[in-house]
């Protein structure tokens, strides 16, 4: 009995280590979303779910995709089209997923906001990390979005990891820090109400601190906000430009306006090179998700 169970288990550590260098995709069934158990150090307990499709580019790129609260990887995979836009233009795609249903994202503890800081941040990184080694992944082209808590998050992963990130595309949501109450999935309601106002170097003196032995090149961020959002204040749009435009460098007037851009009720502005911000008229929370217009700023598309 011990004996057999000794030789079973012999067979079953061949077996698994077999499967690990023989065949990558046995584990991850292409074209359908499948959880990742295991990808690396995950303080905050988050879910990584990926979708692999049947084609894949040599160095694929990575689109990491954040859910809003009250949402699951699955639900917003089921209403987004980055599925079906993987399978006809290869790359790779992480849908991230809070660690209880319903969650939002922890924008607002000093571990999630400090680069390697031990909090969601961090899972998410390490979530881009496993994926670019294991599809040998171009780290030139790796790209963020998200919806509402999952916009948040955007902007605190272009903040917290610019070193991973290309570029960021966030529907609805705030600045990196501006969410800060020092705990973990805080509400911080000054922020969501619009009562946080920063100058553009305070909000990009915030940015450095989260990585502050950084000095390379921030993510291009794209920031959509509707005009009559009640659940993350209309000031948000604003204080984002002025994060971004003080990490940039911009002056943050608006160099072009472009009317019905991308679409009908949206005015694109552009503030230079890496920041545009597409302001909403008569949208709420939220700005429904365009993934084609997000991947044209990720330059997929
Ligand atoms: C945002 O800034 C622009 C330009 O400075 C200004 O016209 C607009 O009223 C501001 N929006 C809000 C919601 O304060
Ligand atoms: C989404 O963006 C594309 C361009 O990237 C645009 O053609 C389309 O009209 C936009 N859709 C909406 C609903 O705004």
């Amino acid at each position: 009995m011990r004996f057999s169970g000794f030789i079973a288990g012999l067979m079953a550590l061949a077996g698994a280590q077999g499967a690990a260098i023989d065949a990558q995709d046995q584990l991850v069934k292409r074209a359908s979303l499948t959880q990742v158990q295991s990808f690396g150090n995950n303080p905050s307990g988050i879910k990584m779910f990926i979708y692999v499709p049947a084609t894949l580019q040599a160095k694929p790129p990575v689109v990491l995709v954040l859910h809003a609260c009250a949402w699951t990887a699955n639900a917003f995979f089921g209403t987004t089209k980055y599925g079906q836009l993987a399978d006809q233009h290869g790359y790779v795609l992480i849908y991230g997923q809070t660690p209880t249903d319903g969650a939002c994202w922890d924008v607002s503890s000093k571990q999630t906001l400090t680069h390697d800081g031990g909090g969601d941040s961090t899972g998410l990184a390490n979530m881009v990390k496993y994926a670019l080694q294991k599809y040998n992944g171009d780290a030139s082209r790796v790209f963020v979005t998200g919806e509402s808590s999952g916009a948040m998050m955007t902007q605190v992963m272009a903040a917290v990891y610019p070193d991973l990130f290309a570029a960021a595309s966030e529907f609805s949501g705030e600045p990196a820090g501006c969410f800060y109450t020092g705990t973990v999935r805080g509400w911080n309601s000054q922020c969501a109400g619009g009562q946080v106002h920063h100058t553009p170097a305070e909000w990009a003196s915030m940015v450095h601190d989260m990585y502050p032995n950084y000095n390379g090149q921030y993510p291009k961020m794209q920031v959509f906000h509707g005009d009559v959002d009640t659940t993350l204040n209309i000031n948000s749009f604003n204080e984002s430009v002025k994060e971004w435009s003080g990490v940039f460098g911009y002056s943050g007037s608006p160099t072009q306006t472009l009317d019905n851009n991308p679409g009908s009720r949206l005015t694109k502005y552009i503030y230079g090179d890496r920041l545009q911000g597409i302001w909403g008229h008569g949208f709420g929370h939220v700005v429904p998700t365009n993934e084609t217009e997000a991947l044209t700023w990720f330059g997929l598309l």
